[in-house]
């Protein structure tokens, strides 16, 4: 359907890592440096990402970045919270997410999340880079705010600078462990067989020109081509949350990656039970840059192209999921596209079993996520669900017949409220953990003991 692929998107780019590892710091350095720049008002504030053009980009990577060897419109970054799996960044049979950057404390190495990012990477097969953040934490460190990486290193101290080294090389291994084979990014030579480390700070600025300069290059070389849409096509995308908005209802924030939604558009939205067909009421984006802080207001738009992150509010989205799809219907049969709609979701393939534990999650893709976890460790799934732990789960979790199956393993979810009573009266034990493999270990450890 991209018969009509004339305009290059803007490539869309995931920051993942582990909690408090710096991924909204780098967002907010990125931005800032772009206000600082003058070019405030280049920059496109969207619904869960923000849109740096080309010029802003190459003014901030100053020497580094050459602007005609580059013909993409920019960069569209995607702020993962840490405690929300990156798995909901999932597309039409692959990653939403074009490329990667991987936030890792250079202090810290890698942390739970850390890896938990990396096997989706690997999967997904998602190109990445590493951000080293935090170099300013060095003992001794003397900074360079904003300057080039190696420059900033020429300015340190041998012992700072052996510090630093020491932490990169342990980050350096530990991808290698990961199977990774990987390198600081000025001794890479060829970015599809090795990945590139970019030691930067978030608070000082250092190094952040270098991280710019290695994602412009990144997708100029190997994205071009799926860069390449029908502007004007019908628009899909993938729901990142579902929230509640005062005087609009259940909205979806949305990342677009292909083709145009517009306002009164009908849309189909991957829910709860099966497809939600409805009829968008409003398009929202948050006010520019310098409003939104202060306040939280939503400016509404007539239309919205791919990539970009919007609001969408229309009736009937209260059960939608999130990393489900959203399509656009126009000038097709609503049938067929409600049909795509299905075969996608059927795609996120989980297999039950008659028996097995309940699992919960809180996205399409952590739930996928979690089955295959589980497969691997070959605990069978009874019935495995998107949403928060409702009484029902608990009762269909009792009816497990072996009792090592009466569990629930709830990822990134809540206990509702009214569900307290029946998981206090039920034999049924409850897992929760915002970690996959953790989830995993605590209930295989749980059923070893219990077979002692
Ligand atoms: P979650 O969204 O909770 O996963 O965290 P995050 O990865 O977005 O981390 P965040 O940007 O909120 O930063 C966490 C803490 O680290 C904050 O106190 C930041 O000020 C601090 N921090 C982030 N980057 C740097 C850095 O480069 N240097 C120093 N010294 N502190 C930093
Ligand atoms: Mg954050």
């Amino acid at each position: 359907d991209h018969t009509h692929a004339d305009t290059l998107r803007t490539p869309i780019v995931a920051v993942l890592g582990h909690v408090d590892h710096g991924k909204t710091s780098l967002l907010d350095t990125i931005r800032g440096s772009a206000v600082s720049e003058g070019e405030a008002g280049a920059i496109t504030q969207h619904i869960g990402a923000t849109d740096i053009p080309l010029d802003t980009i190459s003014g901030m990577a100053g020497e580094l970045i050459d602007p005609s060897d580059f013909d993409l419109p920019g960069l569209l970054f995607i702020d993962t919270p840490g405690h929300h799996s990156f798995s909901t960044l999932r597309a039409r049979g692959g990653a939403l997410a074009d490329i990667a950057v991987l936030v890792v404390d250079v202090n810290d190495g890698f942390q739970p999340q850390t890896e938990e990012a990396i096997d989706i990477l690997r999967r997904t097969g998602t190109p990445f880079v590493v951000a080293a953040n935090k170099v300013d934490t060095t003992p001794g460190w003397n900074p360079q705010d904003g300057e080039p990486i190696q420059r900033s290193m020429e300015a340190q101290s041998e012992r700072a600078k052996s510090m630093l080294d020491e932490n990169l090389y342990e980050i350096i291994g530990q991808l290698s462990d990961a199977g990774f084979s990987a390198d600081l990014y000025w001794r890479v030579q060829d970015f599809q067989k090795n990945i590139g480390v970019v030691p930067l700070s978030a608070l000082t600025g250092e190094g952040v020109p270098d991280l710019l300069t290695v994602l412009m290059g990144l997708s100029q070389r190997f994205m071009k081509e799926e860069m390449a849409i029908d502007v004007t096509g019908p628009g899909e995308g993938t729901v990142l949350e579902v929230k509640d908005e005062r005087g609009f209802g259940a909205t979806v924030d949305t990342v677009v990656y292909d083709g145009v939604i517009r306002n009164g558009d009908t849309i189909v939205v991957g829910g709860q039970n099966e497809p939600i067909v409805t009829e968008i009421r409003a398009l929202l984006r948050p006010r520019p840059l310098a409003e939104i802080r202060t306040e939280k207001q939503f400016e509404k738009v007539g239309e919205i192209g791919a990539a970009a992150g919007v609001k969408i509010a229309a009736p009937d989205l209260d059960q939608a999921m999130a990393g489900a799809p959203v399509r656009v219907v126009r000038d097709r049969p609503e049938a067929e596209v409600v049909e795509e709609v299905k075969a996608e979701l059927a795609e996120i393939e989980v297999e039950t079993a008659d028996n097995g534990v309940v699992v919960k999650a809180d996205t399409l893709g952590s739930l996928e996520a979690m089955a295959n976890a589980l497969r691997e460790a070959e605990v069978p799934i009874l019935r495995a669900e998107v949403g928060d732990i409702a009484p029902r789960d608990i009762a269909v979790a009792e009816t497990a017949n072996q009792d090592e199956h009466k569990a629930i393993l709830g990822f990134n979810v809540d206990l509702l409220q009214n569900a307290e009573p029946d998981l206090e009266n039920a034999d049924v034990k409850l897992f929760k953990n915002e970690v996959i493999y953790q989830l995993v270990e605590d209930y295989e450890r749980y059923v070893e003991e219990k077979q002692r």
